[in-house]
């Protein structure tokens, strides 16, 4: 294992304490299917706590991206870092990393079992008590406002519910990251609003960073504290959802904004 040593250092009870800002460090990832490149990232640093969104056109390299940082695929090539740490595909430390993050995908995969069983799945792999899985599971049931469904089977559920319970059993085993892939881009309006609020109200009471690839440049607006833009696969600009939105800086991030067709 090794540790990336790009550290800052605070002060506290007059003592210089290190301390690691970001969650992810890449340094020159790429990722290549059957010899063609789709993703490359000389360097990218996701600082904890914040709301990412990431954006750009289809086949930009987005989902892939998401792939690699939650270590369900690794990168063809480069060096990814999570809480300074090596990702290697091996060794017990990458599991417990993966303990920390979890994905969100478009259309969620859930058990045909109640919503109960689905948001304690993870809390019951996981060893928890009896009392505490009960606990957890209503507290996260009741955050997505859908504790009167706790005992009906998750496969009944329409889209905007069933993404809602993926939330909440995501919720239920408090991440340090959590990864959305356009987890929005099936749902009503309404249920839009729903989920965009849960993710927020996540990240403020837990902390978590939340990364989320969205279509929606409206909604990287709404939630975003910092935007990506990839565009054929590469990381054309970042910044902060306001410099992205009022003054961007490359050309191609200014058309996409805009709805432009890009080449
Ligand atoms: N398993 C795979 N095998 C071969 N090519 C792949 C594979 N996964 C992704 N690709 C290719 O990699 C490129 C990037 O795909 P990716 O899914 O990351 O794009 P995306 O930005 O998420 O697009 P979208 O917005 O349409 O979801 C695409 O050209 C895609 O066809
Ligand atoms: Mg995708």
């Amino acid at each position: 294992m090794h540790l990336l040593l790009i550290h800052c250092c605070t002060e506290f009870k007059g003592r210089c304490v290190i301390i690691n800002p970001f969650v992810y460090q890449l340094e020159d990832i790429s990722k290549s299917y059957e010899g063609k490149k789709v993703l490359s990232v000389d360097k990218l640093d996701i600082e904890k706590g914040k709301i990412y969104g990431i954006i750009g056109p289809s086949g930009a390299g987005k989902s892939t991206l998401l792939r690699i940082l939650n270590f369900l695929e690794p990168p063809s090539h480069g060096n990814l870092f999570f809480n300074g740490m090596t990702v290697t595909k091996a060794g017990k430390h990458v599991l417990d990393m993966r303990r920390k993050m979890t994905m969100v995908f478009q259309r969620p995969i859930l058990f045909d079992t109640s919503v109960y069983n689905n948001v304690k799945y993870g809390l019951a792999a996981r060893g928890y008590a009896k009392k505490d899985i009960t606990k957890l599971t209503s507290n996260a049931l009741d955050e997505v406002g859908l504790t009167e469904f706790t005992n009906r089977n998750a496969r009944s559920l329409s889209g905007g519910e069933a993404q809602r319970i993926a939330l909440a059993r995501a919720m239920v085993l408090k991440p340090e990251v959590i990864l959305l892939d356009e987890p929005t881009s099936n749902l009503d309006p309404a249920n839009v609003a729903i989920v965009e609020k849960i993710t927020k109200r996540l990240h403020e009471k837990q902390g978590t960073t939340v990364i989320m690839v969205t279509h929606n440049i409206f909604q990287a607006q709404r939630i975003a504290e910092e935007i990506l833009f990839f565009f054929k696969g590469k990381l054309i600009e970042r910044g902060s959802t306001d410099k992205i939105f009022n003054n961007p800086q490359d050309d191609r991030t200014g058309a996409f904004i805009n709805g432009e067709m890009i080449y």
